[in-house]
């Protein structure tokens, strides 16, 4: 299985401002060092868009010092609080499609992984793949033919189930899932956007929604605000083959202290050592 590590939700501001209290940079570096010490394996990092809160050329300044230390590849895309013209800026050699979109394709270990630019500048509130987006997307969906693809993206095609995110989608959603239904070699679709973790599977597609580095929202189906949580910041790692997907979440800043260990026994019930008092973060 190859590894590929999503972050998501950044939301970085300039120096000096915070978000409902949380430093994104602060989080961000802790994501960054987490990675640096357990997923140095990983083919790449994607992060899937919301890089900045406001789109300020002084926030890209900020993000992109602080993942300059990440230690894996990383592709960059956008979200609704992003601004393609100081991202292109900062990120000059970012890769775009022919039209300027921030769109790229990767082969790795055989599998294609298809990262799309899903910002609507003009109606900011709501995702959007135009027909030029589209068509690069069907280019390469006819290019993989054989190969599994695994797409990542800002803004969730489809509902996933919480009303507070309903108005806020992707808006050509259902065009998008005709498309891919057209294509049945697509494994897995990856969002951010929604700030909590989601998945399932919608049109026989396997999806997953990391819930980002900053500001967590809470899981309730019925509100009709989002009600922030004081967690710590988290990233996904996806383990692909061509078989499937796994999806783990990992937080880096715990509190993740080793309490015991279990070794496998014959009988399978297996058998715990217990960690004395001086408990250590095993995840950092
Ligand atoms: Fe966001
Ligand atoms: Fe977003």
């Amino acid at each position: 299985m190859i590894k590929i590590i999503q972050i998501t939700d950044t939301h970085l501001c300039p120096p000096g401002r915070t978000i409902v209290g949380l430093d994104p940079a602060e989080r961000l570096r802790t994501v960054v060092r987490s990675i640096n010490i357990n997923h140095r394996d990983a083919a790449f990092c994607v992060i899937t868009g919301d890089l900045t809160d406001q789109g300020e050329a002084g926030a890209y300044a900020r993000f992109a010092e602080s993942i300059a230390d990440l230690s894996v590849p990383v592709h960059l895309l956008l979200g609704n609080h992003d601004a393609r013209r100081p991202f292109r800026s900062t990120f000059p050699q970012a890769p775009v499609d022919e039209n300027g979109y921030v769109q790229m394709s990767l082969d790795v270990s055989g599998i294609s992984f298809l990262m799309l630019d899903t910002l609507d500048e003009e109606r900011p509130g709501e995702g959007l793949l135009c027909p030029a987006r589209l068509a690069w997307l069907a280019a390469r969906l006819d290019r993989a033919s054989g190969r599994p693809v695994v797409i990542f993206m800002h803004h969730p095609p489809f509902s996933i189930g919480l009303r507070w995110f309903d108005g806020m989608l992707l808006s050509n959603g259902a065009e998008l899932m005709t498309l891919l239904s057209h294509h049945r070699n697509v494994l897995h679709l990856a969002f951010g956007h929604v700030h909590v973790n989601a998945s399932g599977v919608r049109h026989g597609v396997s999806f997953s929604g990391s819930r980002g580095t900053c500001h967590k929202i809470l899981s309730d189906p019925q509100a009709m605000q989002a009600e922030y949580v004081d967690q710590g910041p988290a990233y996904d790692i996806l383990l692909i083959d061509a078989d499937g997907v796994c999806v783990h979440t990992i937080d880096p800043a715990g509190p993740n202290n080793l309490i015991a260990r279990e070794y496998p026994t014959a009988d399978g019930r297996g058998s715990f050592e217990i960690i004395p008092s001086a408990r250590v973060q095993r995840w950092m």
